[in-house]
């Protein structure tokens, strides 16, 4: 039997055959792939090359909600059954007269134990669903005094551990600008840090975000969130309502691959496909997200080669002493 005869018996059937031969062709193409890493070559980026094993595999987005926005929502979803967790809480008063909460997963008495400070996104706390399924009094981005409180407190208080920050959404702005405004005093507390789904490019995600109709879904998802943050917090929050637009997702091509290419210190991880703090894998997708996992191998390789990891650091230093003298001699390549 040829294909015409075929289709002329059931057409519906030769039909719907062609259009999934096609989708799974379009999946297998577009968006199974490895994900980019936008490194100098390095140290630094032999240590990401060999610790990262995630790094050589093709990440295989869920093929019926691979569409970035469908990731953000629905990983959102899933994620908001994950049972809180119990925290020991220690209020920390700053010196603005602020005050901000340290959420402590588990105390320890041990003095060189790692230590990892989590900064959640807009609206989000410690019991985040994304916070949750990786296991500070501020709503600017731009500003960063209470993380650079928190972190000298935290330093203070375990002078031997090492220490590693992570931001997620509007935690990594606030992280990325204590790291760019406090560079040296940063490179001194911190071993590492790492942040995800943050808008390179603010102005780009705020484009994308306003977008009617094409983002409506997450926008909306976002609005009740905030608007959920702001009943109880509306006083403080009043006059802020411009960092709404932080929370952006579709900013792929504001991600500064080439700087990072060129970067002392900097690596930069993209993926082809996932949404905003959604990166959902594997047909039924499970609490383990493909960021969870580039993030516990991240972890692990930092906090068991912490030798090796501060001759990376001295190599990244060099090199950023080299591209500052170039700049100053007026002939940046
Ligand atoms: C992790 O990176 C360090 C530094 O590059 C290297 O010495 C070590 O062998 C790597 N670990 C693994 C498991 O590849
Ligand atoms: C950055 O480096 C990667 C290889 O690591 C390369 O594929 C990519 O084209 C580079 N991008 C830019 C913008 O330089
Ligand atoms: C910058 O200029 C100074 C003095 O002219 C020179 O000694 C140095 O080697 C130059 N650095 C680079 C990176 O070209």
């Amino acid at each position: 039997m040829d294909w015409y005869s075929l289709y002329s018996e059931c057409p519906r059937m030769v039909l719907g055959l062609s259009l999934s031969a096609g989708l799974l062709v379009y999946y297998m193409l577009e968006a199974v792939k490895r994900p980019l890493l936008a490194c100098r070559h390095s140290a630094w980026r032999g240590f990401l090359e060999t610790n990262l094993t995630i790094l050589k595999e093709r990440y295989w987005p869920t093929p019926w909600c691979y569409e970035s926005r469908c990731q953000t929502i629905l990983a959102s979803v899933l994620r908001s059954r994950l049972p809180d967790i119990t925290y020991k809480r220690e209020l920390l008063e700053l010196k603005d007269g602020g005050q901000i909460c340290l959420d402590w997963l588990e105390t320890t008495s041990e003095v060189d134990q790692p230590i990892i400070i989590i900064l959640p996104g807009l609206t989000g706390s410690s019991q985040s669903e994304y916070v949750k399924s990786f296991t500070a009094r501020t709503y600017c981005a731009a500003n960063s005094d209470d993380l650079e409180e928190a972190i000298e407190h935290i330093r203070a208080k375990f002078p031997k551990a090492p220490l590693m920050a992570t931001g997620i959404s509007l935690g990594g702005m606030i992280l990325g600008n204590y790291l760019v405004t406090r560079g040296e005093q940063a490179a001194q507390h911190l071993v590492a840090a790492m942040v995800l789904s943050i808008p390179w490019n603010v102005f780009v995600g705020t484009e994308s975000l306003e977008k009617p109709l094409w983002n409506l879904l997450l926008n909306r998802h976002l609005a009740n969130c905030l608007c959920e943050s702001i009943r109880s917090m509306r006083k403080q929050l009043e006059g802020d309502y411009k960092w709404d637009l932080d929370h952006v997702m579709e900013v792929l091509y504001g991600i500064p691959v080439e700087a990072a290419n060129k970067s002392s210190h900097v690596a930069i991880i993209v993926t082809a496909r996932g949404g905003h703090i959604g990166f959902m894998e594997g047909v039924f997708p499970t609490n383990t997200y493909y960021s969870d996992r580039i993030y516990k191998q991240l972890v692990n390789g930092i906090f068991s080669n912490l030798d090796k990891i501060k001759e990376v650091k001295r190599e990244a230093d060099e090199h950023a002493q080299l591209i500052a003298a170039d700049s100053t001699n007026g002939s940046v390549s």
